[in-house]
């Protein structure tokens, strides 16, 4: 078999770089460990930055996201004793974020590039990808019990923060990893539940942070900050809600509990690793980067990645220029690191740490004062939120 681009990674990054790829002619094939029904239910994030939203609609994919997702032009952050509104739409001159599943993205991306023709293999094992140095690098899987040779000019290593694909950059020779972990994780649950609120809550408390989050007007969000080790067996429904109620009554918000149909522990991780290619290798998304979910970034800066990506290929095939091939890792790094920034900075201000004193709950509070009263440093955390523009 032979394509121009072989893709390890049937998740946003993976999908929609095969779709772009497409729109401009570029032929790829992309290979997954899972099965289509794991990636199309498997439940992740929910917040697309404008950007992420512009992208989908230009390139033809947003249709069910502009009837069934939800715009949301602000945030509200609850901190001692109040809900504070961050009017993103205002402070970025018309930016907002969308509400959409991550699941429904990619069932959006599946359908488009089947019904585009695209060669997308589920269940694949034993992937192996050599001959990276040179200019014909091959992807060897198993699918449907025959043994596959798939040759291509480059290499898209999109297969999330558990890949493969990152170990082919020989480690400490030229790769270096940038890694933080936090003491803490996300106790994340999906509850069929009218909303408690309009638009997102996120909660700083003495017990610990909170987010308010939706999914429609009949499934809701929410996620609690807990202890990593946390066993969500150990938790029945009424602790649970509890647990999120006192957290954001402080500031006058009121959950609307229901049944409880998914529970899941979140870990907490930031992390980076540069360069993010490697001869005919290029990385995006979670294989090369993640971030905490306080920023709801992780699935943005793939699709970011992946636009940069498909532009430097195209250019590579319409006149083989390999210009922004070879600036692809810093082109990428900048939004990286300041979503990566933004992620940890939101984190810090509404998490509560284990060696936190009475000084750092004291001194957060401050920070989310300035942040709700000066509109300088509400319009940081409101342009961060929506997303820089694509460039
Ligand atoms: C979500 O709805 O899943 C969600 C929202 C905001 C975040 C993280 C996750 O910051």
């Amino acid at each position: 078999m032979r394509t121009q681009v072989g893709i390890v990674g049937a998740g946003p990054a993976g999908l929609m770089l095969s779709h772009l790829l497409h729109l401009r002619g570029i032929e790829s094939v992309v290979i997954d460990l899972r099965t289509r029904e794991d990636i199309e239910e498997t439940i992740k994030a929910g917040v697309l930055e404008q950007s992420t939203v512009d992208l989908m609609t230009r390139t033809g994919v947003g249709d069910r996201l502009a009837r069934d997702g939800f715009v949301h032009q602000g945030i509200n952050l609850a901190f001692n004793g109040d809900l504070h509104r961050i009017n993103m739409y205002e402070l970025t001159g018309g930016r907002a974020v969308m509400v959409y599943a991550q699941h429904e993205v990619l069932k959006d991306l599946i359908a488009r590039r089947l019904t585009d023709g695209g060669d997308l293999r589920f269940e694949v094992t034993g992937t192996a990808v050599d001959g990276l140095g040179g200019d014909r690098p091959t992807i060897r899987f198993e699918h449907e019990g025959r043994q596959e040779v798939l040759e291509c000019d480059f290499v898209a290593g999109c297969d999330g923060s558990r890949t493969y694909t990152r170990h082919l950059i020989p480690d400490g020779a030229v790769r270096t990893d940038f890694f933080r972990q936090y003491p803490f994780a996300w106790f994340g649950i999906l509850a069929e539940a009218p909303p408690s609120s309009d638009e997102l809550i996120y909660a700083h408390s003495e017990r610990g942070f909170a987010l308010i989050s939706t999914r429609s007007p009949s499934v809701q969000r929410m996620y609690f900050q807990c202890d990593p080790d946390t066993d969500p067996d150990d938790w029945s429904e009424q602790r649970i809600w509890d647990e999120i109620q006192t957290r954001v009554s402080g500031a006058g918000a009121t959950v609307k509990s229901g049944a409880i149909f998914q529970k899941a522990i979140l870990q907490f991780r930031s992390f980076v690793c540069e360069p993010m290619q490697y001869g005919r290798l290029f990385l995006a998304g979670d294989a090369a980067h993640t971030v905490p979910p306080t920023g709801a970034k992780g699935l943005n800066l793939a699709m970011a990645d992946v636009h940069v990506l498909d532009r430097a290929l195209g250019a590579y095939y319409d006149a083989k220029d390999t210009g922004l091939l070879e600036s692809y890792t810093s082109t990428v790094l900048r939004r990286i690191w300041r979503a990566q920034h933004f992620s940890w900075w939101m984190t810090s201000m509404l998490h509560r740490f284990s060696e936190a004193t009475d000084f750092d709950l004291r001194r957060q509070i401050a920070e989310l004062d300035m942040v709700t009263s000066s509109t300088a440093a509400a319009r940081t955390l409101a342009e961060n939120y929506v997303g820089l523009p694509l460039s």
